[in-house]
């Protein structure tokens, strides 16, 4: 699957802006962005529900730019899952295979068992209406897993779960890509269920494809500060400073970093990017001083704010917390997680990677 600088615009409005992706038939890829962002309208694109200003769409090698969604054989699952309301549950999940005359017994056996993967089996005989919108999402994901299609397209599909059934469709939209082989393109806003099931991610904001990559090197090496804090819980720490040198001024307090190797240090207004799980707090010493501003255990993890010069810094700590509010605190920044990005908000290089 293809996307080559593919635009699409609405009078005044550019919904999707130059966008070129490739997507290989193992691949679980995923569109993430907030809201807005142009991720509906590119999944629309791709089954032919509407058509591209620019550019070329190719499915399955053929170029499909203008053809009707019946030609393209794809599997879509709508944010708004539009259910036919006049089929029971079991008739809408069927009905893909139905149309395409598939033997009575093969389509029980396959009812029955995206049925029982998606925990929807005691609804088979309701009708649409009769069941809630979590479930509706359910029969609607099941009727698009049902099928055999070129590649699926899945538009925040488990959106209306709640937090544990959500964690279960999601292992099971994992294990049922990897089975089948087919390539899904995955729409969500929710950056950990990004990281969870995507083989690949491409990060989207106005129309744009900022960065596509394996969740780890949108984690590890995000291009620029948009793509920074929009991966990882809590969001990685981007702060304000002023280079000189290797020196990095922060309001009253200076650290140096002549030991981390940039390909090219900025030379005034930059960003440090650092996640909150590569913080660590010392009553001692360290490269910042602040004062705990308050402290949040969740748990396993403990998320503590630090107000350094005034603005907050999120830590992330794994051990029992003694410290309260008010209590004077280092901080200390791992140096080979540490992100430098210059005054535009792009990630300048390490020499070592
Ligand atoms: N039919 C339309 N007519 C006019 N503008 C539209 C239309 N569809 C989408 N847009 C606009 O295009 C932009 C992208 O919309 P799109 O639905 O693709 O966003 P999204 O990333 O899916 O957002 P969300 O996460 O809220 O679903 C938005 O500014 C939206 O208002
Ligand atoms: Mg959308």
């Amino acid at each position: 699957m293809v996307l080559e600088n593919v635009t699409k615009r609405f009078s005044n409005i550019i919904a999707v802006n130059d966008v070129s992706l490739k997507i290989e038939k193992q691949d679980f890829f995923t569109l993430l962005g907030p809201s807005g962002c142009g991720k509906t309208t590119t999944l629309r694109l791709i089954a032919g529900l509407e058509f591209p200003d620019e550019g070329n769409i190719y499915i399955a090698g053929k170029n499909v730019t203008m053809e009707l969604p019946k030609n393209r054989n794809v599997a879509m699952v709508f944010q708004n899952y539009a259910l036919y309301p006049h089929m029971t549950v079991r008739e809408n999940i069927a009905y893909p295979l139905v149309v395409r005359k598939i033997p009575k017994r093969e389509i029980d056996r396959k009812v029955a068992f995206v049925a029982q993967s998606l925990q929807i089996s005691e609804l088979l005989d309701r009708y649409p209406q009769q069941i809630s919108g979590g479930q509706q999402q359910r029969v609607a994901l099941a009727r698009a897993v049902i099928q055999t299609p070129n590649v699926f397209l899945l538009d925040e599909p488990l959106s209306n779960l709640d937090a544990k059934l959500r964690i279960e469709a999601r292992s099971f939209l994992k294990r049922l890509s990897m089975e089948l082989g087919t390539s899904v393109i995955y729409v969500t806003h929710d950056q950990s269920e990004a990281m969870a099931l995507s083989t690949k991610i491409a990060v989207m904001n106005q129309g744009r494809i900022l960065q596509v990559g394996t969740p780890k090197e949108v984690y590890d090496k995000p291009m620029n500060t948009f793509v920074a804090s929009f991966i990882g819980n809590p969001p990685m720490n981007i702060i304000d400073c002023l280079f000189v040198g290797t020196k990095c001024v922060l309001g009253d307090q200076i650290i140096d970093f002549s030991d981390l190797p940039l390909i090219d240090f900025p030379s005034k207004k930059a960003f440090i990017g650092i996640r909150p799980e590569h913080v660590t707090l010392d009553t001692k010493d360290g490269d910042l001083i602040g004062e705990i501003y308050v402290v949040e255990p969740l748990g396993f993890e403990t998320i503590v704010t630090v107000s350094v010069n005034g603005k907050p810094l999120k830590v992330l700590v794994f051990e029992d917390v003694s410290f309260k509010s008010g209590d004077k605190i280092f901080v200390k920044f791992k140096r080979n997680k540490l992100h430098i990005f210059d005054e535009n908000g792009v990630r300048i290089r390490r020499r070592d990677e």
